[in-house]
C-alpha cells in the first residue's frame, strides 16, 4: 500500500521565473519554489539555523543563501553547504507535470 503518500498540487510552473524562488503556503506547509535551469525544486522555506526564509535569500545556481546569518544548502538535496547551518534543508521530490510544480508528501 501506499495510502501514506500524498500529492500536493504546489503553484503552476509559470508562477516561477527561471532562476528565482518563491514562498508558496498550502496545506499548513511553508515551501520555497526553485526554477534552474527549466528545472523545479521544492524545499521547505525556514532555514534550519532560524527565522531566515530561503525566498528572501540569494539564490546562485543551485545554491540558496539565507540571508539572515548567510547560510547556504543545496536546493538539490537540501545539504548545507556554508555555515552557520548545520542541519540538512528539507526537499520534496518533484513530481514529473508538464504545468504545476507537484510534490510527494510521505
Ligand atoms: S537563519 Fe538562516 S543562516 Fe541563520
Amino acid at each position: 500500500m501506499t495510502g501514506s503518500i500524498e500529492v500536493l498540487t504546489v503553484c503552476r510552473k509559470d508562477e516561477v521565473a527561471e532562476g528565482s524562488v518563491i514562498q508558496v503556503q498550502k496545506d499548513g506547509l511553508d515551501l520555497a519554489v526553485y526554477c534552474v535551469e527549466s528545472v523545479f525544486y521544492v524545499t521547505d522555506n525556514l532555514c534550519t539555523h532560524g527565522p531566515g526564509y530561503m525566498n528572501e535569500g540569494y539564490l546562485d545556481g543551485h545554491v540558496i543563501e539565507c540571508d539572515f546569518h548567510n547560510g547556504a544548502f543545496d536546493i538539490r538535496t537540501g545539504e548545507v553547504v556554508s555555515p552557520p547551518c548545520m542541519v540538512p534543508l528539507k526537499t520534496y521530490a518533484v513530481l514529473d507535470d508538464a504545468a504545476e510544480v507537484k510534490i510527494a508528501i510521505s
